[in-house]
């Protein structure tokens, strides 16, 4: 992921506006190390912090840290605002998404999230899920396009449970369509059909403008990485693939530089353990997007390394880690970190355009692995076993270290 992260940008959909620069700080970062060793004129982003439920505070504490110290060597100062959201909400006023944490997202540039849910609020009703209140939050931001990159890193190749020779080097970009298909469309509920019997059904539908844009996000993306596009959906069976189809191939014609494929659901689901490095970035539907990049993780052999990108057309992006909150390991200084400082990474790169301290994060979970630190999820004999604290501790430290090497 750190590869292609750092060879791409989303112009179009870049949210920044000067109008953010000119927004007072209400709070300052606690922790800024280093400030000196800059000159540069500083600049101020405020960050809605969501920690959410199960390992969600843990991963989030040592991101905020990891941004405070990065952004500071690049002369970026932030004001966190930390609001409920998921569970911990349900318990404390009652919904997933209370009005005043879409209120503070929407005001922000940039929205970094842990991770929701647990098996208290599994058996809520629907509208009390934790799960409800991500999709409401996706809507509300209209963060549509979600990038989801897999990349196989050389430390970790091990990790992975497919064979090396099939694991090694991949790269792949899922760009998911996040807020439309059958997780949005209506009719959906539940009801009785002609016979009396119960039944539960649901709606995939997808606009014009929605496969568009999408397709547009994709092809921009496949040109900034190696100008292959696969557009993934059921036009053998489904209507709305087959309309899915036709718009993606009508938008290809914007792009002659990328090659384009196309691919049913099932064949993709299957080639992508049997050969993953024939993918370059695939584009599908919500429900597609979420099952496939969960098969992509797994090919990098941790879905604890993670990041995602959530974009829309203006506005703040929302950025978080793949995996869920974990509530088996919370509270044990067990997670692995690095999905979401790999996150607070991609907030800086895409979110705010902020591309040096993003490199600086990126560099550091790099070294940080080079030296051997390792979470349960991603150990393997003769590294070094480390929690979630002292692996951001050792992040941390990286990014110290190479200003030192830099002076
Ligand atoms: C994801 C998750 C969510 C989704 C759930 C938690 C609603 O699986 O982000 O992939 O289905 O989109
Ligand atoms: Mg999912």
């Amino acid at each position: 992921m750190i590869a292609s992260a750092s060879s791409m940008q989303i112009n179009a959909l870049h949210p920044i506006k000067p109008m953010f620069l000119l927004k007072p700080a209400s709070l300052r970062p606690s922790r800024i190390r280093c400030a000196a060793a800059t000159t540069k004129q500083s600049k101020r982003y405020s960050i809605t912090l969501l920690p959410g439920d199960g390992i969600g505070p843990e991963v989030i504490s040592v991101a905020k840290n990891v941004l405070i110290l990065a952004g500071s060597l690049e002369g970026i100062e932030f004001n966190f605002q930390e609001m409920p959201m998921g569970g911990s909400a349900l318990d404390l006023v009652g919904v997933p998404l209370p009005d005043e944490t879409l209120l503070a997202a929407k005001k922000s540039d940039a929205v970094l999230l842990g991770a929701i849910g647990g098996y208290k609020w599994d058996k809520n009703e629907k509208h009390l899920k934790p799960e409800t209140g991500l999709l409401q939050l996706r809507e509300g931001l209209e963060v549509f396009a979600n990038l989801r990159p897999a990349t196989v890193l050389p430390q970790l190749v091990d990790a992975s449970t497919l064979k090396k020779e099939v694991a090694e080097g991949v790269d792949l970009m899922v760009v998911r369509e996040l807020t439309g298909g059958i997780y949005f469309g209506k009719p959906r509920g539940f009801g009785t059909n002609e016979d009396g019997e119960e039944i539960g059904f649901n709606t995939e539908v997808y606009a014009t403008y929605e496969v568009d844009r999408i397709a547009r996000v994709a092809f921009e993306t496949a040109r900034k990485r190696h100008g292959k596009l696969c557009s993934v959906d059921k036009a053998n069976v489904l209507e709305a693939s087959m309309f899915w189809r036709k718009r993606v191939i009508a938008i290809a014609a914007e792009y002659p530089d990328v090659e384009l494929s196309h691919m049913y659901v099932d064949n993709a689901a299957m080639q992508l353990v049997r050969n993953p490095k024939q993918f370059d970035t695939i584009v599908t539907n919500n429900i597609f997007g979420d099952i496939l990049s969960d098969e992509a993780s797994m090919i990098t052999g941790s879905i604890g390394m993670l990041p995602s990108a959530s974009l829309g057309s203006s506005g703040p992006g929302l950025f978080e880690p793949i995996h869920g909150s974990a509530p088996d390991i919370a509270n044990q200084d067990k997670a692995n970190p690095l999905a979401t400082v790999l996150s607070a990474a991609m907030l800086l790169k895409y979110g705010l355009g902020e591309e040096n301290a993003a490199k600086r994060i990126e560099n550091a979970v790099l070294d940080t692995l080079n030296k051997g630190f390792r979470t349960g999820d991603i150990y393997s004999a003769g590294n070094k076993l480390v929690g979630c604290k002292e692996m951001g501790e050792e992040v941390l430290k990286s990014v110290d270290s190479q200003v030192a090497a830099a002076v």
